[in-house]
């Protein structure tokens, strides 16, 4: 078989080999790491992964671009399963509202937060919303993301969620990045339903949710399940309706408070519960109990200046599989940087670097439901392949705060080259 692309002499290879499917414990330390490493591809498909010399039937000729790894690292495509990528406008008049002491759920509460970006959103035109997602999106991808998770729930109407959805759609079409989209209506309880928020979920599930099965436009439904939002007995009922409509369910669990986010997740098989910096650990046991993927933003308790970080020690101890994002947006994670979030798992939730790039390979893509396509580096696998000028994995985690990649391949083609979009 011919060879279209050839990374040779890496230095660090790691493959993240296995079955396909979430890892847990001591799992998550085991990367399949390889040193002189070798990876073959063709058309937009891995077709070998070794050491050394590539065997003879991997066919090279003069039409084979030949990569040279020494001094790199090469990882899976990294994955983020949690962003809030379609939004209009930007929030950083909230910065020294924080610095006097406000708090997230309160700025919430008295109309801003996401209802600000809820209003810029209704605001923006499809085609405004595009660009500005789009830019994003090469970042993200600059930054070693070739497949991400992007949310409505700056709409609060039905027009507009289907807006910043349709949006997500197109890009997916248009971009490198592969978008799997999630249907997020229940993000904030609007203004003018606060005080009948029943007569707001029932448009959620009678108008939004088969609104959004017509047109496919989300394969996710989650819910912001907080103290002041939705409540678990609120969230529960959106979800299990949306399961009718084809939806898997996701949510924004014990963020901030510790409202049983967890346990529910459990509960409605959720896919994942995301956040939990608030979670119990009896919460945690049923998810290990149910395989709910615990999907860890630590981006958002660090710019939140919560003082508190998810227990993921406590989950990987209790073999809850844990997974990384951003968590994207314009109030409580104004990043795109998937590296920055790499190290603040390691600093400050303690997770090894074998742990962190489990994490946001093939712990990120099972948390899409994409563990069979991507997430590791092994033969018949798509060729999503991150090339870092580092060393080894634990140098891109400590030397934070800068861009680390060389080069990005995506289906098969190099989109990213010297940290650069091409
Ligand atoms: O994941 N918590 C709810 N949703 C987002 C924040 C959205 C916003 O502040 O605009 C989150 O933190
Ligand atoms: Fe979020």
């Amino acid at each position: 078989m011919n060879a279209d692309i050839v990374i040779k002499n890496i230095s660090q290879l790691i493959t993240i080999a296995g079955e396909n499917r979430p890892r847990i414990g001591k799992e998550m330390s085991e990367i399949g790491l390889i040193e002189n490493g070798v990876i073959a591809i063709s058309n937009d498909k891995i077709i070998y992964v070794g050491q050394g010399e590539l065997p003879k039937e991997i066919k090279v000729d003069d039409n084979t671009s030949i990569i040279d790894g020494a001094g790199k690292t090469v990882t899976p495509g990294l994955v983020d399963p949690h962003t809030h990528l379609v939004h209009g406008g930007s929030r950083e008049n909230e910065l020294e509202m924080k610095l006097n002491g406000a708090k997230y759920l309160d700025i919430l509460k008295a109309g801003g937060g996401i209802h600000s970006t809820v209003r810029a959103t209704k605001n923006a035109s499809f085609q405004e919303l595009y660009s500005k997602a789009k830019n994003s999106l090469d970042t993200m991808l600059e930054f070693g993301l070739t497949t991400i998770e992007a949310k409505s729930g700056y709409g609060l109407d039905t027009e507009t969620e289907l807006k910043q959805l349709r949006v997500a759609k197109e890009l997916h079409k248009n971009h490198p990045v592969d978008i799997v989209s999630t249907f997020l209506g229940a993000h904030a309880i609007p203004m003018e339903y606060k005080e009948n928020v029943e007569e707001f979920i029932d448009i959620v599930i009678n108008d939004m949710m088969p609104k959004v099965q017509e047109e496919k436009l989300a394969e996710f439904c989650d819910v912001f399940c907080e103290d002041g939002v939705f409540t678990v007995n609120q969230t529960r009922k959106i979800l299990n309706e949306a399961k009718k409509y084809g939806m898997k369910p996701k949510i924004h669990a014990d963020e901030i408070e510790p409202l049983g986010g967890a346990e529910l997740a459990a509960e409605v098989q959720a896919i994942s519960g995301d956040h939990l910096v608030a979670a119990t650990e009896e919460g945690m046991k049923r998810m290990a109990e149910n395989s709910v993927i615990a999907n860890l933003l630590p981006g958002t308790s660090f710019n939140l200046s919560m003082g508190k970080f998810a227990n993921a020690r406590k989950m990987i101890e209790m073999s809850v599989p844990v997974a990384l994002s951003t968590d994207y947006n314009p109030g409580s994670c104004p990043t795109e940087n998937i590296q920055l979030i790499m190290t603040l798992a390691s600093l400050r939730m303690k997770m090894t670097p074998q742990e962190v790039i489990t994490a946001v390979t093939i712990n990120a893509a099972s948390s899409i439901d994409r563990q069979n396509e991507i997430g590791s580096l092994v033969k018949g696998k798509k060729a999503d392949i991150v090339i870092f000028n580092a060393p080894n994995l634990s140098y891109i985690i400590y030397h934070f705060g800068i861009n680390h990649i060389d080069k990005v391949i995506k289906n098969g083609r190099v989109v990213v080259d010297n940290g650069k979009r091409i």
